[in-house]
């Protein structure tokens, strides 16, 4: 019996099936490289020794998706595939509404289709919108200020009228805070096409020369530094996160919503600071306007994944920045295939 990973090659994905092959699972990987490249697939053979069976499809494709599950024999599911830019989102709600509703109904009605009723998915802090007072508890009401946002609460929402419907659904719905950092080796990790929207990407193409410095999108709000204050987590953690969740969820029906976070929270130049102290690169930077809807304070209370999974972070903020920085320096310019 294998898992299916939907946007497998991409950056939760890729270090969530290399977590997922180390602890014994075999792994089938869906992915249509709309945010990511195939060069992934040979990393992750790469560094487990496996590589994951690989299909090439868009998760709107029900019939290319049917096709898979027709062939494989697969016990449960992943779903990271989705647009994920919040700025994007505002200008273009419709390509969101359509591909990141769209998709997960299409991958639930396949599922329906052939009795899989397993499945994790990769929701986001961005659910508690901006009214909840951090440290953010499973139990707050959701809500969101972008249409990206809204995806989040309305999957969410799907996802648990199915289990209303049939309570043979295990579904987790797990809401990450700011994943960042790579896997140690350096070999896969955080390449965003164009600008990066999130800050570590930008801060690590600032230290490795390709951007000129970063701007501090407001030092006005009310945090010890004036910058904004979120909940940090090694994109490992996150993975292996996942790896507790799919355990949980082939054994136990319902629903849960678990955070996944380290419970702490750092300022932007905290994490600038930490950055430079790891990595020995200084970041240059300007204090700049605030970003519209951002929040001042975004970090987990994250109590529960440890009482219901056993899982909790391994690892601080200057692994996550020296880990951030060898995969950048690594790769300049992210996964290129070899000429
Ligand atoms: C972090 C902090 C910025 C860039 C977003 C999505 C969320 C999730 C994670 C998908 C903030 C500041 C940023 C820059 C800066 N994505 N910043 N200069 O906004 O907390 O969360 O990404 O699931 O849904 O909302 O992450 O990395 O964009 O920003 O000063 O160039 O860094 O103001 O305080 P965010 P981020």
């Amino acid at each position: 019996m294998a898992i299916l990973v939907t946007g497998g090659t991409g950056f939760i994905g890729s270090h969530t099936t290399v977590e997922l092959i180390n602890a014994g699972y075999d792994v089938i990987s869906v992915d249509d490289f709309s945010n990511s490249k195939p060069l992934v697939l040979d990393r992750i053979e790469e560094i487990t020794g496996k590589r994951p069976t690989f299909y090439e499809l868009n998760i709107l494709d029900k019939e290319a998706l049917n096709e898979v599950f027709e062939k494989e024999s697969i016990e449960a599911v992943i779903h990271f595939a989705a647009f994920k830019a919040v700025g994007e989102s505002v200008a273009e709600p419709l390509k969101y509404y359509h591909n990141n509703l769209g998709g997960l109904i299409s991958v639930l009605e396949v599922m329906k289709a052939h009795n899989v009723k397993n499945i994790v998915f990769s929701s986001s802090a961005t659910v508690y919108g901006v009214d909840n007072p951090s440290p953010l508890k499973e139990d707050l009401p959701t809500s969101a200020t972008n249409p990206y946002g809204y995806t989040k609460v309305m999957n969410e929402q799907i996802l648990q009228d199915v289990v209303t419907s049939d309570d043979e659904w295990a579904v987790m719905l797990l809401r990450y805070f700011n994943p960042i950092g790579a896997h140690p080796s350096g070999l896969i990790g955080e390449d965003p096409q164009g600008v990066p929207n999130n800050i570590m990407p930008y801060i690590t193409q600032v230290a490795v020369g390709k951007r000129e410095q970063l701007s501090v999108f407001g030092n006005d709000y009310d945090t010890p530094d004036g910058t904004g204050v979120r909940d940090y987590i090694h994109v490992v953690d996150l993975a292996k996160g996942h790896v507790a969740a799919i355990a949980h969820a082939l054994k136990h029906n319902g629903v849960e919503k678990i955070n996944l976070g380290t419970g702490h929270g750092y300022s932007v130049l905290d994490l600038v600071h930490n950055f430079e102290e790891a990595t020995g690169v200084e970041v240059p930077y300007e204090i700049a306007d605030r970003r519209p809807g951002d929040v001042a304070t975004c970090y987990a209370d994250a109590t529960y994944a440890k009482e219901l999974l056993g899982w909790e972070t391994e690892f601080g903020i200057e692994e996550m920045c020296r880990d951030a920085w060898n995969w950048q320096e690594k790769n300049p310019n992210g996964f290129v295939e070899e000429a």
